[in-house]
């Protein structure tokens, strides 16, 4: 579904990231893990198309692949509905209307199509951006820290509806500093360190490379990250 390889960008003498090589399959659930300045956002945002790698290529174009940024570019005094709108005719959809409705239900927005986004709460707010980059029906959406500023019943509900995505075969990769969440929330995770890739594979894969007994997957992460040296 996406095939990303050798992917390497530097700002200025900084390697944000150093030959990250992705591959995504449709219907996976693919979590970015790792401690803040890792380069999760670089990498999605050059999934995304929104940056250019310095070297490396995306075998998808980023006109097929939604993005849900972390900070959303949300117009605070449009409605929900004017916002969606917008964002599908930026999107060229053929069928604004339609997409703007489907969205509207999709994501449990309908009734509150008619309100200034500046009055929602942060859990729809986050569903107005996810609604955002499911406009164009993508086969892989990548969402960066989606579930950072929502509570609990809110994060419940995020996955919730990201589960159903994959389950109709869509590709998701998301970010997270959260890790308890990419084992729940994750068939494979991709563990970035200092813009390079050091671990692919199930959460359980890398309890059991940790070999240490009775840590639980947060504690096998970083000690991971520890034996790696960082
Ligand atoms: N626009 C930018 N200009 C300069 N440095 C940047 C820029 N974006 C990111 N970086 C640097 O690249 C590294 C990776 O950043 P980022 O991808 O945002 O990490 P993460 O999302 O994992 O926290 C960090 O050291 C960060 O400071
Ligand atoms: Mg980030």
């Amino acid at each position: 579904m996406i095939e990303a390889s050798a992917l390497s960008k530097r700002f200025g003498a900084r390697r944000a990231l150093r030959e990250v090589s992705l591959t995504v399959h449709a219907g996976e659930l693919v979590a970015i893990i790792g401690p803040n300045g890792a380069g999760k956002t670089t990498l999605l945002s050059i999934l995304a198309g929104e940056a250019r790698a310095d070297s490396g290529g995306v075998s998808r174009p980023p006109e097929e692949i939604g993005w849900v940024p972390q900070q959303a570019a949300l117009y605070g005094r449009l409605t929900v509905a004017e916002n969606l709108r917008l964002f599908a005719r930026l999107e060229r959809c053929d069928d604004v209307a339609a997409a703007v409705e489907r969205m509207l239900a999709q994501t449990g927005l309908a009734e509150r199509a008619g309100d200034r986004v500046e009055t929602l709460s942060g859990g729809n707010r986050q569903r107005v951006n996810v609604a955002i980059g499911l406009l164009s029906e993508p086969e892989a959406l990548l969402l960066d820290e989606p579930s950072t500023a929502l509570d609990p019943g809110q994060r419940e509900r995020l996955w919730e509806f990201l589960r159903g995505r994959v389950d109709g075969g869509t590709a998701i990769v998301y970010s997270t500093h959260n890790v308890q969440e990419a084992e729940r929330h994750a068939h494979r995770v991709l563990v970035l360190a200092d813009g390079e890739a050091v671990y692919t594979g199930s959460p359980r894969e890398l309890e059991q490379t940790v070999g240490a007994s009775g840590l639980d997957f947060e504690a096998a992460f970083v000690e991971f990250l520890r034996r790696r040296g960082h």
